[in-house]
């Protein structure tokens, strides 16, 4: 067993990745990097540690990997399935927090509002992490660039580009490449871009970071040169009853082999998961050789585990 000590983070919650600086970011990275390297070396660092689980949607990855990464650290977690409760419905989100608190050592919540993990996090004194909301996924966007830094050392100046529509994948990868200097192109039909709050504070980061933020409307343009082509599915949990309109207006938005022949030969295909195929994403490219989607899936465990690590341990 090793009992390194790690680092910590300057914030109580992991609520957004704007919350972050870059520097952050390379202890996230350099944590998930030694805990992948040695899945079995780091078993009692959350010993006696539990991890409340909230989730008000769906989930696979988010959960197994929230669940697994604390039992490869010595902690436990407990699930609250509160899909058919939205939180704050049998008790204030205030109340929740105040018992939570007593209970476990960590929360993650899956929510629709924001707003509800905000609550969540303003009322009680452990560390709340967002497993997504409505508006952002940040565990996703360190995920996605964890797994494209390990490929290429530094995502500086390379050029990511992520069409669809500009929901909570897409504000979180935004956060990232603004912060670590990766250029990003988000293209989205008209009237499905990005969060103009998320642009304008990743606008600031990327003054200082050289990362060069575009927004588009054209896919073909867009993919030109590009490092990594990243997707989302085209209606989001709690968007079931657009899902046949968007599919239409999303027609041209579909990453097929066309589309990433205009990237560069080498480029990635990036998903969160879960995909489509056929819809914002053919077989061929997802299931095809510069698909990264299953590392990108494999690494939420080991970056979930260092955040975990770095704002309990
Ligand atoms: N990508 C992702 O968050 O997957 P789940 O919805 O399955 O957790
Ligand atoms: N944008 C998707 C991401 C799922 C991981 C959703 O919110 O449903």
């Amino acid at each position: 067993m090793t009992t390194t000590s790690f680092g910590t983070l300057p914030c109580k919650d992991l609520l957004s990745i704007a919350q972050l600086g870059a520097g952050d970011i390379e202890t996230i990275f350099d944590t998930a990097s030694a805990l992948k390297a040695d899945r079995n070396a780091y078993t009692q660092v959350l010993a006696n540690k539990r991890l409340g689980m909230i989730f008000e949607k769906d989930s696979l990855r988010t959960r197994f990997t929230f669940d697994v990464g604390m039992q490869d650290l010595g902690g436990s977690a407990v699930f609250m399935d509160h899909r058919d409760a939205k939180l704050g419905s049998r008790e204030s989100i205030k109340d929740m927090a105040r018992n939570l608190e007593r209970w476990v050592h960590c929360i993650v919540a899956r929510t629709y509002k924001h707003r509800a993990l905000e609550e969540l996090a303003a009322n009680c004194n452990i560390p709340v992490i967002n497993g997504l909301s409505d508006h952002l996924h940040p565990c996703q966007g360190l995920s996605d660039i964890f797994t494209l830094h390990e490929r290429w050392g530094s995502v500086k100046g390379k050029k990511l580009v992520y069409v669809g529509d500009g929901n909570n994948t897409c504000h979180s990868l935004v956060h990232a490449c603004a912060l670590l200097g990766a250029h990003i192109t988000v293209c989205t039909p008209e009237g499905f871009e990005p969060n103009s709050r998320v642009i304008s504070e990743s606008m600031l980061m990327a003054r200082e970071s050289g990362s060069d933020i575009q927004i588009t409307n054209d896919p073909e343009k867009s993919v030109a040169n590009a490092d990594a082509v990243y997707t989302d599915v085209w209606a989001s949990m709690g968007q079931e009853d657009e899902i046949e309109e968007r599919a239409a207006i999303f027609e041209n938005y579909r990453i097929d082999e066309e589309l990433m022949a205009l990237a560069r030969p080498e480029a990635f295909f990036m998903h969160c998961l879960p995909a489509h195929r056929g819809q914002e994403v053919t077989s061929p490219v997802i299931d095809g050789p510069n698909s990264i989607v299953y590392d990108i899936a494999e690494n939420r465990l080991h970056v979930q585990k260092a955040v975990l690590v770095l704002l309990m341990g």
